[in-house]
């Protein structure tokens, strides 16, 4: 199957000048969703992971039905002040200004190896703050993953691991 054929290109959105690629048309499609996570699950297997981490919003759309598929537990990587409890964040730039994920402080144990999950990466600065922030809880980050690269956009220079991607634009 081919995925590519199921993301929607809507031009100018969010601002006039981007074109924004839009997986809702993937995720409305059963199949499709599922030979998404399926492929995703073969790329991260050879990582070996032993916990998944999913980037909000988007990132859980994917992380969290892998996590099921593959038996694994899943962890949100969350937008500020969402988590309870002990928290550990980290802040990162963005085109204007700066934004912070966060994370719960006891989600990971000395050990585990996450694979971090997200929908699209761009110019990777996004994934790379989970990255860091799975690292700052002890976890050791063997590799990321995305159904979408902007890969024109370089992001993958910028993550330190290798990324596992579904469809590419270029
Ligand atoms: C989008 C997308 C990625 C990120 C990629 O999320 O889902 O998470 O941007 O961009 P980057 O590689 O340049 O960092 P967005 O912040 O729009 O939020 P959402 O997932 O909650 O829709
Ligand atoms: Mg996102």
């Amino acid at each position: 199957m081919d995925l590519k054929q199921h993301i929607r290109g809507v031009p100018d959105f969010p601002k006039p000048g981007i074109l924004f690629y839009d997986i809702s048309t993937l995720l409305r499609n059963g199949l499709a969703f599922r030979t998404a996570i399926h492929r995703l699950g073969r790329a991260i297997q050879p990582y070996a992971p032993t916990m998944l981490a999913g980037i909000e919003s988007r990132g859980f759309l994917l992380a969290a039905p892998l996590a099921m598929e593959l038996g694994l537990g899943f962890v949100m990587l969350r937008k500020r002040g969402k988590l309870p409890g002990e928290t550990v964040g980290l802040d990162y730039a963005l085109e204007y200004g700066t934004d912070r994920i966060e994370i719960q402080a006891d989600a990971v144990r000395p050990g585990d190896r996450v694979v971090i999950l997200d929908d699209l990466l761009a110019t990777g600065g996004t994934m790379s703050a989970g990255i860091q922030l799975l690292r700052k809880v002890g976890a050791e980050v063997p590799a990321a993953a995305a159904m979408v690269e902007l890969t024109f956009l370089g992001g993958r220079d910028r993550l330190g691991v290798p990324c596992e991607v579904l469809v590419s634009y270029d």
